[in-house]
């Protein structure tokens, strides 16, 4: 057990997905993996393992944000050993050719801050993807039909912000979307060898203020986790 994770040791598989929402993980380890296990409940962050085609998983939730994903992704990679982390969630589209619904693989998250901000000082790291994580998934993505867009995003600390100059610059700079997470999970990944990506739906537009409806977000729900069952174990 850890100060966060109520799971004992062994309970959690190598690879990790990491839904924003500990109701999503819940939903997910029940509609997609055999013999789901809760083995985290601590502050209500939802953690369940179980097995996807014959392969252990765990599904775990990151909370909203950088600081709170950055609690779990610590001690799932040192006190647990997980070596392969996605972050399946949404993001908001920052480009006019990106769509509500489609899939947006980060092959780079672009932030202003990050928990890891303090060992890096005027250095401007640059969070990345795993390359084979990233390829698996864009395979898997294109397979299903799905819509899908590989680039940058950017990792925002705040959800209602008031730099819409800062935006309009991503946008310019052809930063597809917009999240909260992904810049510090790469960072985590990167420190401690991990692999790690962020496969996000998306679920309004920065541009045209459009946002999903409450029903369709189940099915692209769905959509992400296979695709990122399917590059874990590609
Ligand atoms: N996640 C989904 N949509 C978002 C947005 N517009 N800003 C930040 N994070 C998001």
């Amino acid at each position: 057990m850890t100060i966060h994770i109520g799971a004992k040791p062994g309970e959690i598989a190598e690879t990790v997905l990491l839904p924003g929402d500990p109701m999503r993980a819940k939903w997910a380890a029940e509609t997609f993996l055999t013999d789901a296990v809760c083995v985290n409940r601590v502050r209500g962050m939802l953690g369940y393992t179980g097995t996807w085609k014959g392969h252990r998983v765990t599904i775990h939730g990151s909370g909203m944000g950088m600081p709170s994903l950055s609690i779990y992704v610590n001690e799932l990679i040192r006190d647990y050993g997980a070596k392969t982390l996605i972050r399946i969630g949404s993001t908001g589209a920052m480009q006019p050719s990106i769509a509500l619904r489609d899939i947006v693989l980060a092959m780079t998250a672009s932030t202003l801050s990050t928990p890891s901000r303090g060992i890096f000082r005027e250095l401007n790291f640059a969070p990345c993807a795993d390359f084979g994580l990233l390829a698996a998934a864009h395979a898997a993505a294109r397979t299903r039909g799905v819509p899908t867009h590989v680039g940058g995003i950017y990792s925002s600390d705040v959800f209602y912000d008031e730099r819409p100059d800062l935006n309009e610059q991503m946008t310019r700079h052809g930063v597809l979307a917009v999240e909260m997470e992904a810049a510090e999970l790469y960072i985590l990944a990167a420190r401690h060898g991990a692999r790690a990506l962020a496969v996000l739906t998306v679920s309004d537009h920065l541009m045209t203020g459009a946002a999903m409806a409450p029903d369709d977000r189940e099915q692209s729900f769905g959509d992400m986790v296979e695709i990122a069952l399917e590059a874990a174990f590609a």
